[in-house]
Order: structure tokens, then sequence, then C-alpha cells
């Protein structure tokens, strides 16, 4: 068939006449799909998603959608969390590969060994994470809607907190807890060098640093403001300021320039020279993979559905706890 395992994307040459956003705008009226991007898609497949957003609003429009297929233009846990709000829609993901190092940094079996050492504890997983471990959490959340939701359990609850431990420990710092933080980080934003931020803050006097929270402490202690992709996103189109540095994958900055034509955006340095401010997982997707899965149906998909229905219980309850929460 179109899909080699070991490659996870339809391998087909796609002939160079084509002009994809049509086919792609053709194929997604006749099959009833919606696309569904993350920021961090590469700029051409977010001009042509029907919408683009954070984790949040992403699973939001998962479960809302009366669409037949679902073309996830992100990662897998996001296609997966579609998924699991949606058993009998197709979903696709135009690379099966694009996976995300906080999920595999919480294997399943690991994880619930974790568990067993701190009996008594809720749960709640950070939604980069993989059914599996959704499906031995009680309450998943997103950057968004962690803070609201730590904040909403009683003061003295035992947590844990899996699988990203700078949101863990930001968490923390943030609501005076102590939960107990699983040992994963985001290989993106673990690199945003602190050294580099501080010479680049002298550079722009006045230009707020707005930082996500998957960075470590020392750059988030650099931070004018801390959110998720939207929060920043909307704290800049909100701002009356002309210059902002920002601590996250550069592919928001397409949203925010187009948000915003005058103002300036200049994405935090990694560490070394290279790209690290592109996610290697996000960046698999392309707009011809993404043309190929839509016209092929494939790569779609599929799980354990006792692991579905028990991931499913935890990120309802985070769809409920956090309805007001944007
Ligand atoms: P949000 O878009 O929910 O802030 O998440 C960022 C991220 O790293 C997704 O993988
Ligand atoms: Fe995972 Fe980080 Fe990539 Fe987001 S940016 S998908 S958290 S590796």
């Amino acid at each position: 068939m179109l899909i080699d395992a070991d490659i996870g994307y339809v391998n087909e040459d796609v002939d160079p006449t084509l002009d994809l956003r049509d086919e792609i705008d053709r194929l997604r009226t006749e099959k009833n799909a919606v696309i569904l991007a993350h920021y961090y898609q590469e700029a051409p497949i977010q001009d042509l998603a029907d919408y683009i957003g954070d984790s949040l609003g992403l699973a939001r429009q998962a479960a809302e959608t009366d669409a037949d297929i679902i073309v996830f233009a992100g990662v897998h846990f996001m296609a997966e969390t579609a998924k699991i709000l949606n058993p009998s829609k197709k979903v696709l993901l135009p690379d099966l590969n694009a996976g995300c190092s906080l999920a595999d940094a919480c294997p399943a079996d690991e994880f619930a060994a974790f568990k067993a050492q701190h009996p008594g504890h809720t749960v709640i997983s950070y939604i980069n994470c993989s059914a599996a471990t959704k499906a031995q959490s009680d309450i998943i959340c997103t950057s968004s809607n962690a803070e609201h939701l730590v904040r909403s359990l009683p003061e003295d609850e035992p947590i844990i907190f899996a699988p990203d431990r700078n949101l863990g420990a930001w968490l923390n710092r943030q609501t005076g807890r102590n939960m107990v933080l699983w040992d994963g980080v985001c290989i993106v934003h673990q690199t945003f060098s602190e050294k580099k931020l501080v010479r680049l803050k002298m550079r722009y006097p006045g230009a707020p640093v707005l930082a996500h929270p998957e960075c470590d402490e020392p750059v988030l202690r650099q931070a004018d403001f801390v959110g998720s992709t939207s929060q920043i996103r909307k704290f800049a189109r909100e701002s009356d300021l002309e210059t902002f540095i920002v601590a996250t994958e550069e592919g928001i900055l397409h949203q925010m320039q187009k948000d915003s034509p005058g103002k300036t955006f200049i994405p935090a340095p990694p560490d070394s020279g290279c790209n690290c401010n592109q996610c290697p997982h996000m960046r698999l997707n392309t707009i011809e993979k993404l043309y190929l899965c839509l016209r092929h149906e494939a790569p779609e998909i599929t799980m354990d559905e006792d692991i579905r229905r028990r991931a499913l219980v935890p990120i309802e309850r985070m769809l409920e706890m956090s309805a007001a929460v944007v």
C-alpha cells in the first residue's frame, strides 16, 4: 500500500504542476474534512487550516467538529486526543512520526511504576503525553488551563504532575504547591539560552519577553509574560508596545506578524547557533504530506478501545473544569 510503516507518511511523488492549496480545498469539501493546525506548523499549512490554535483550542475544536474527517496538522498526541474525543471519525496525521519529546519522556509502564511510588496522589498530566499515559491520569491540562486546574483542587491535595518538569515547577512557583514532578522536558523550549536572552533584552530595552511555560526557570525569570501560544499571541495583539521578544517555537511568529503587521517580533535565541527553536517533530508535516494524507485518507490514528475510553475521562474532566478559560 501507500504507507511504509517505517516511513510514516504516504510516500508518493506529487505532481509539481498541481496547485496544492486548490487541491486541498477541493478534497476537504468533497470529503467533509476539517484541517486543524497548531501554531508550530510551517506558514503555508497555517494559512490553509480551518482552525489554528493552541492545544486547548485544538482539543475544543476536535470535540465540537461535525466533519467526517479530521486532518491534524500537529503532532501525534494532538491527533490522538482528537481520536479519543471522536472514535467514529477518521483522524489523519500527515506524518505519523511527528512525535513529541515530552510524550516520549513518559512511557506508560514507567509512569505506572512512578504512580505506585506515590499512592494517594491526584494525577494531572499535561496533554503532551500518549493516550496510554492519559489513561492513567485524573485530569489532563494544557498550558492555557494548567494553573486554573491546579488551583481548583484543595490546597492540601497531593498531586503528581507529568510529564513536563518545567511547566510543573512553574505551576509550583505560581501556586505555592509542592507537586511531585515527572522529569520530562520539551527539547525546543529547553534550549533557549538565558545568557543570550539577557543580551537581547539589553539590545531592545522596553521589549517585553513573552515566554512559554515549557521554558526552564532561568529563562522564565527573564519573562514579562508567561502563557500558552494563544495567550502569547493575544498578549502581543492587545499590547500598545511595538517590539516583543518571543521565547517559544518560532512558528507562532507567523500569526503574530499577521495580527500586527506594524509590530516587531524577535525570536529568543537558542543555546547554539542552530534552528533549535523550530520543533523537529512539528516540522515533519509538509503541505505535500498534508495533501497526500487527505487524498488517500492515510495515515490514520488508531488505538486500543480500552485505552481510549480510559483516556477520555480525564480529557472530558479538563474540558468541563476549564470551560471558562480562554
Ligand atoms: P500550546 O500551544 O498549548 O501552548 O502548547 C505548546 C506546545 O509545545 C505544543 O506542543
Ligand atoms: Fe513536543 Fe516541544 Fe515539539 Fe511541542 S515544541 S511538540 S512540546 S517537542
